[in-house]
């Protein structure tokens, strides 16, 4: 039987499992699988690899998390914060399709979000055939409509929200809640319109600390004596020179995050008679069980890159727009620095304004 690899690399995020469990249910009968651990990093260390049997899969599909771990920022990087794309080390490269060849391996399947599809059209445009399933809670990867692991996300953030909601009706407060989503406002506006956000910060929609404190001074005196803010990591506040970040990785990689706390004390300050409170939602959005959109979701893209297998169809990812299935080559995915971001201009923002929901600006 021909041999196939199957790894995830990046961020985790539910409906990993999914896909793994699709990709060998429907292939164990023409195809061997050989799992890797530890993301992209499982192509370059030893003993990382698993067999992915019929066996194996079994139960997994409603599993948070995935069976292969995974490492975000490995050793294969070819993407950095902001989005520039780097050249892999050739070395690394090398070792990678040396690993490959010497496990006999006909195909890998790469699931993976922005940063790992970048990697994973390297190492294809250095001969390893792939194809490569989206992947990520953040929702921002061009030529699909929609990444598994978004839905579930949401989920999470919901149902924060809606206890977030009744903690400030209770004490008279905003409540600020910061999510994921990196540089692109998918789930912050999501989230936040499904959760009843009264103020969305998005990335997309350059917003101002003094307009926030004002639309909430007006509620204030209209008689609302709490409010939900619903902030995304990489919202870009105009006082700021750019999105607010917490830390920086060993490997040098900026990772977003503070914006929520900074946003609190600004309106401690300015509208010091309207407590808030802010809250970090992290790693939350990531774990626990994929809801039923990202199983099917997960489903149908495991199945859709193992028929790209079968068709000798590589250099691909495998995509959704909403009602079918089909492909792009990956060099159209990772070409320029460009993710998928929200249209400030498009319906659901234009409807949430109607609604009179702010969004800073
Ligand atoms: O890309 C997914 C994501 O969860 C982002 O929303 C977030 O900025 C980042 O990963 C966090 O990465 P890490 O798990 O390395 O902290």
């Amino acid at each position: 039987m021909k041999k196939i690899g199957v790894l995830n690399s990046g961020g985790d995020c539910a409906g990993l499992n999914a896909v793994i469990a699709a990709i060998v249910k429907t292939g164990y009968h023409e195809y061997e699988f050989v799992g890797f651990n530890k993301g992209l990093d499982g192509l370059l260390d030893d003993g990382t690899e698993i067999d992915l049997t019929r066996e194996r899969v079994r139960g997994i599909s409603h599993l948070g998390g995935t069976i292969l771990t995974t490492v975000n920022k490995g050793r294969m990087n070819a993407k950095i914060e902001g989005g520039k794309v780097v050249g892999l080390d050739p070395d690394v490269v090398k070792e990678a399709k040396a690993k490959f060849d010497k496990l006999g391996l006909e195909g890998l399947i790469v699931i993976g979000g922005d940063g790992t599809l970048s990697s994973a059209y390297q190492l294809s445009k250095a001969g390893i055939p792939i194809v490569g399933v989206p992947k990520t809670i953040d929702n921002d990867i061009r030529a699909t409509e929609k990444t598994f692991g978004f839905d579930s996300a949401i989920e999470v953030v919901i149902e924060a929200l809606d206890r977030i909601h009744t903690t400030a009706t209770s004490h008279n407060r905003i409540m600020i809640v910061e999510v994921m989503g990196r540089n692109a406002g998918w789930i912050a506006l999501h989230a936040g319109l499904a959760g009843g956000a009264d103020v969305i910060l998005i990335p997309e929609i350059k917003f101002s600390y003094h307009k926030v404190a004002e639309v909430l001074k007006q509620r204030q005196e209209k008689g609302s004596n709490e409010a939900v803010v619903v902030v995304a990591e990489g919202a870009m506040p105009s006082e700021e020179s750019g999105p607010i970040y917490k830390q920086h990785s060993a490997s040098g990689e900026h990772k977003l995050g503070g914006i929520a706390e900074r946003l609190s004390k600004f309106l401690t300050a300015e509208i010091p008679n309207f407590e808030n409170r802010y809250v970090v939602l992290g790693h939350v959005q990531r774990g626990g069980s994929p809801t039923a959109d990202d199983r099917i979701l997960g489903f149908m893209y495991g199945a859709h890159a193992l028929e790209q297998v079968r068709q000798n169809n590589y250099g691909v990812l495998v995509t959704w727009d909403g009602s079918k299935l089909g492909t792009v080559p990956l060099s159209e995915v990772v070409s320029g620095t460009g993710i998928k971001e929200v249209d400030p201009q498009g319906d659901l923002v234009k409807m949430a304004r109607q609604a009179e929901i702010s969004f800073g600006d």
